[in-house]
């Protein structure tokens, strides 16, 4: 952690700041396992800053499942190869260790009534696990305050984790984080399966399958930029014909707070603003997606 504040001074002392004489510090957190979603943040937040750190840290406080943890993909080579590609400054990959030296931390945090829904119904401990490692992450590369240059301080992550940006966002404003929260919208393959790290799990068969998810989305979203009735059986009928794919939610929710708005509104269009959530299992590999309505 010493190393890396010398890296991040240094780097910002060499750096020559656009934005009217100040300078502009990235962070995009990760688990490694790098992908396109992953190289999509890194791009955006190193075309927006002077200086970029990208951490890798596989966080076990945020697996509720042991098995889960042990499996998670491990490629540090190449994702150190991939970041110096992607024009990364820094890459902060440090111990549990270092990061957890009393094993887990005595001081919690608590990711409230959100933290239970959809995602924290599923996986009991996740978020508050998550946003413990992401409150530490963020202190590691903020800006040292005595350096001589004005730093704005962003942190990067995705619109695929809707429930983990909206948590992020809201820890950051109660807990007066100096930073910019930014949010990348989802990269998807070219069928349509949002990207994920777990996504190698998958068989042939079942990636097939997993794109019913895409299309449920997809459907709903076109009924709502058409002003139709929006209908949750609709959906229920695609997953039906999949019977790979094991439903966990489908939901209808304010962008901002994730409250479920009411879906089949006595055929009345969609109006406003939502964003639609969605959980399933494909085997023993869970996957989450989401699109926006009314944007
Ligand atoms: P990880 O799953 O490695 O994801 C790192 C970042 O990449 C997250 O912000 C995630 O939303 C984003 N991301 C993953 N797949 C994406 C896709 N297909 N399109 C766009 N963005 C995508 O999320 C985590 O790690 C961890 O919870 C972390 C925030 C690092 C804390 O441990």
């Amino acid at each position: 952690a010493a190393e890396l504040s010398t890296a991040i001074q240094r780097a910002l002392e060499a750096s020559e700041p656009r934005a009217g004489g100040r300078a502009t510090l990235g962070l995009v957190p990760t688990m490694g396992a790098l992908h396109s979603g992953h190289a999509s943040l890194v791009s955006t937040a190193r075309a927006q800053n002077d200086v970029l750190v990208v951490s890798i840290f596989v966080n076990e406080l945020q697996f509720n499942d042991q098995t889960d943890f042990n499996r998670y993909p491990r490629t540090l080579d190449a994702d150190v190869e991939l970041l110096a590609r992607a024009g990364a400054d820094i890459v902060f990959a440090p111990e549990a260790t270092e990061v957890y030296p009393d094993g887990r931390p005595l001081i919690k945090i608590n990711s409230g009534d959100l933290g239970l829904k959809f995602e924290g119904a599923a996986r009991p401990g996740h978020f508050d696990g998550m946003l413990a490692v992401v409150a530490k992450l963020l202190h590691y590369v903020m800006p040292p305050a005595a350096l001589g240059v004005p730093t704005a301080y962003r942190a990067y992550f995705g619109q695929k984790d809707a429930q983990q940006l909206v948590l992020i966002k809201r820890m950051v404003a109660d807990l007066n984080y100096p930073v910019e929260i930014c949010s990348v919208p989802i990269i998807r393959s070219a069928e349509g399966l949002a990207l994920s790290s777990r996504n190698q799990f998958l068989t042939a068969e079942q990636a097939q399958a997993a794109l019913v998810i895409h299309r449920a989305l997809s459907l709903v979203r076109e009924r709502a930029d058409r002003h139709e009735p929006l209908y949750l059986e609709d959906v229920a009928g695609l997953f039906a014909m999949e019977p790979l794919v094991e439903l966990d939610y489908f939901e209808l929710v304010d962008p901002r707070t994730l409250q479920e708005l009411a879906f089949n509104c006595q055929d009345t269009p969609f109006t406003g603003q939502g964003l639609l959530l969605v959980a399933a299992k494909v085997g023993e590999v869970r996957l989450i997606d989401n699109m926006t309505l009314g944007y």
